[in-house]
């Protein structure tokens, strides 16, 4: 119970998350998910975390990208974020989506995910640096991290997302992801 009340004091009101879906529905009318997804290079049989997927604008582009030999996990802190993705799964019959209700451990094996898509969550994470750790552990030594946050200025986000050695950056999108352009960084390390 204590644990709970943690991390709903950690999440946004459930007013601001359907205010927010609201406002990102107008967003993936204009911009669709699918062409980014495209650009980031989403494949089928690709493993994808969409980490702070909120209310999973994301997922059935992802889900149709990657095909039955695919997988999508959908991990968010917040509750209403994780029941509004099974909804949408289960109202489309997405087999290949798994939810995930956490504020950082993802639960999933080392080196298992083609590509993390880390959109607009970056700004509201207590522990970063314990994410990035996390996200590095479970990317696949070629795998790639696909990051925007328009609350973050480029500099801002290539020191915080480079500065461990975690990762490097490896090319610049050119579709507008949420307002900003959308930052492509991928593995350093070959080998862990
Ligand atoms: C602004 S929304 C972005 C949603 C989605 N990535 C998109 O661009 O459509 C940010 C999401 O990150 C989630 N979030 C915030 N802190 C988190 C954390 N520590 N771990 C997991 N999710 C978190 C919030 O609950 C929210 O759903």
């Amino acid at each position: 119970m204590a644990e709970k009340e943690a991390i709903m004091n950690k999440t946004m009101s459930n007013f601001h998350f359907k205010f927010m879906s609201f406002g990102y529905k107008f967003r993936d009318f204009f911009l669709p998910r699918k062409n980014i997804l495209k650009e980031v290079g989403v494949k089928p049989g690709f493993h994808i975390l969409d980490y702070g997927c909120g209310p999973g604008g994301y997922i059935t582009a992802a889900e149709e990208l990657v095909g039955k030999s695919g997988k999508v996990y959908a991990l968010d802190i917040h509750p209403l974020a994780i029941q509004t993705v099974k909804n949408i799964a289960s109202k489309k019959q997405l087999t290949n989506v798994e939810t995930i209700c956490s504020d950082y451990e993802t639960g999933l094996a080392d080196n298992s995910i083609d590509v993390v898509l880390l959109y607009d969550t970056f700004h509201d994470l207590s522990d970063p640096d314990g994410v990035l750790e996390e996200l590095h552990r479970v990317l696949k030594p070629d795998g790639i991290l696909s990051f925007s946050d328009h609350h973050m200025k480029e500099n801002e986000i290539v020191s915080k997302i480079t500065d461990k050695g975690l990762f490097k950056r490896a090319r610049k999108g050119k579709m507008k992801v949420e307002g900003d352009m959308n930052d492509l960084f991928r593995m350093q390390e070959v080998f862990k």
